[in-house]
């Protein structure tokens, strides 16, 4: 294949081809016809430079030719920043680990003919893969920016494949194509959007990273059961994308709840503060009554800090909803109990380990052992399966 659009003298199929190697001798890549498919495709032409963070937190810019073996190891790369409304910066797109997308394609158990609808163009790499695999009239893919959709389109043009881009909210889909076989999101939903359901035949598969909180969630296969039910399990392994935006740019909305220790309930708990991020399905779980909306963080030190930590290291980790509530817990321990400050109306730590409990008592699943029911009415989770006595209702979003 001619690489039009990147320098002749780049020597890259090599690289290609240990990246396919590496994948397949990591299980993550099975079939051969996507292993050729990752042997053919340039990613550097996808991802012609990305940004990366520094010591001090801003972000530098790394042309891809200067460093071939970053660009084709097994890593996400970010490839689009956007100015957050307060001064910061946020994460528009990035490149995803390319074991990831070959363990989430081979999920798809996808037949020659199948046609597929991906949400989250981004560069365009996974639908270069897919379009390679299955024949660029198969493939359709849609993203929010549509600045991004118009280079991948002529990225993927330049390698002479032309799938179905499109821009726009992909949250409903592309009902002017569907029936779709599979679609795949390379983006997280809060829940699933009905349309993706209605979009997909009967029997076809909906792959997505189904995060109903922050942080909360992992990656769920489902299978269209019949014309009103979508079901299926999770992934046994963790995964997380960048969220789905329903308009372009950065548009968290984002709240602020103000932890005031002096109208604050004190006791400790024995649960690890880092819970939120260590302990992902309990954190899942918690979510459940926690709500959809959970703002929660590290706090840092004030004034020159405390002298066991450095000046930046942080001493306790927090938790905030909508209504006020809040919780924060010490970093540090006596005898096993970290301190523990709650406010507001509800005792969110105590949610937390009730969650931690629910895990503990169902035997410390993984996540494969839980399973989504998705009808026009309702979201459920369960535990085993669909029938069983442990399911939660998600507010559907
Ligand atoms: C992890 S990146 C996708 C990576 C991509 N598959 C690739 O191969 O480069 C996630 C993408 O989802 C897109 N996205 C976010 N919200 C979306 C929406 N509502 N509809 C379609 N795409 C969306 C983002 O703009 C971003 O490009």
């Amino acid at each position: 294949m001619t690489t039009t659009n990147t320098p002749a003298d780049v020597e890259w199929e090599p690289h290609a081809g240990r990246l396919a190697d590496e994948l397949a001798a990591a299980g993550k890549l099975t079939d051969p016809r996507l292993a050729e498919a990752v042997r053919a495709v340039p990613r550097h032409a996808f991802v012609p430079s990305y940004h990366q963070q520094t010591a001090d937190g801003s972000w530098a810019e790394q042309a891809s030719v200067d460093d071939l073996a970053a660009v084709y190891a097994n890593t996400a790369l970010i490839t689009a920043l956007a100015p957050t409304g307060t001064g910061g910066t946020t994460v528009l797109s990035s490149s995803t680990q390319p074991g990831l997308m070959t363990r989430m394609i081979e999920a798809l158990h996808l037949t020659d003919g199948a046609r597929v609808l991906e949400v989250g163009t981004g560069t365009g790499y996974n639908a270069a893969l897919l379009a390679h695999r299955l024949g660029e009239e198969q493939v359709y893919s849609i993203d929010v920016e549509a600045e991004l959709v118009e280079l991948a389109r002529q990225r993927l043009a330049g390698l002479g494949y032309r799938p179905t881009l499109v821009a726009g909210d992909g949250a409903a889909g592309l009902p002017e194509h569907a029936p779709f076989d599979a679609i795949i999101a390379t983006c997280a939903v809060p829940t699933i959007p009905w349309a993706w359901v209605e979009q997909v035949r009967p029997g076809g598969v909906i792959l997505t990273d189904l995060k109903p909180a922050p942080g909360a969630g992992s990656l769920v296969r489902l299978t269209r059961t019949a014309a009103d039910r979508a079901e299926g399990r999770f992934d046994a392994t963790y995964a997380a994308f960048m969220d789905l935006r329903h308009t372009p740019g950065d548009n968290p909305a984002g709240f602020r709840v103000e932890r005031d220790h002096g109208q604050a309930e004190h006791r400790t708990t024995s649960l690890d503060p880092n819970t939120p991020w260590t302990s992902l399905l309990v954190w899942f779980l918690a979510s459940f009554d926690l709500g959809a909306e959970i703002a929660y963080g590290y706090t840092l030190p004030e004034g020159g800090g405390i002298p066991a930590y450095s000046d930046t290291a942080p001493t306790a980790s927090w938790i905030a909803t909508p209504d006020g509530s809040w919780a924060e817990i010490t970093l540090a321990a006596d005898n096993g109990q970290h301190e523990v400050a709650e406010g507001g109306p509800r005792r969110l730590w105590r949610l937390v380990e009730q969650a931690h409990r629910t895990w503990t008592d169902l035997g410390r699943p993984g996540w494969n052992a839980f399973g989504l029911t998705v009808t026009p009415d309702a979201h459920t989770v369960w535990f085993d399966q669909p029938d069983s006595d442990h399911a939660w209702r998600l507010a559907r979003r």
